[in-house]
């Protein structure tokens, strides 16, 4: 039945929603993996709340993402490797410690949760497909950035995660 996952997929609107460029989504290239997604949306949910998350972080000695250049200049053949482990970074360990008093605030951050739930799930795709290969270079950037993070406490590296957000979406659209 080599059609079925074809046939499936074409009642399946899930699935059209990934295979196909939507409203506001665009094609983003991550070395040998292409995604659809939309970083518009979760930029402005982020922006929403953007002024609000930086004030609950007083720290700013220091930097998760951007220090000492984490993500710059990475080579397309790790940028999928280094997107999928970010993302994933942000679902385990920065999101669901990110709760607040402020119901708003919380929901504008589950919404970027779910944004980031289907990126998990299309990268996720490319690495079953053998597209999303981890080279050192991502390996040791992956590295410094939880060096990072674990400095701080839970609460605190999630809110300056989170706090950071622009760094990782800016760094995303350059695969656009
Ligand atoms: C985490 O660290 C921050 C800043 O150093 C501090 O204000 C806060 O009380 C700490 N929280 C916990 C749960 O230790």
């Amino acid at each position: 039945m080599k059609g079925y996952p074809l046939f499936l997929c074409l009642f399946s609107m899930s699935c059209w929603l990934n295979l196909m460029p939507t409203a506001g989504n665009k094609i983003f290239h991550f070395g040998p993996c292409r995604i659809s997604m939309s970083v518009t949306e979760i930029r402005s949910g982020f922006t929403a709340i953007k002024t609000n998350i930086q004030a609950r972080d007083p720290i700013r000695t220091l930097s998760i993402l951007s220090y000492p250049h984490s993500l710059h200049k990475v080579k397309s053949a790790n940028r999928c490797c280094i997107a999928r482990r970010l993302i994933n970074f942000y679902m385990d360990k920065v999101f669901k410690h990110c709760q607040t008093e402020d119901s708003y605030v919380n929901r504008k951050i589950s919404s970027i949760a779910n944004s980031f739930l289907s990126m998990k799930r299309n990268l996720g795709q490319c690495h079953k497909q053998n597209k999303c290969l981890c080279g050192q270079e991502s390996t040791k950037k992956f590295k410094q950035i939880l060096a990072n993070y674990e400095r701080l406490n839970v609460t605190s590296a999630a809110m300056k995660s989170l706090g950071e957000l622009d760094i990782f979406l800016d760094w995303m659209e350059k695969s656009a």
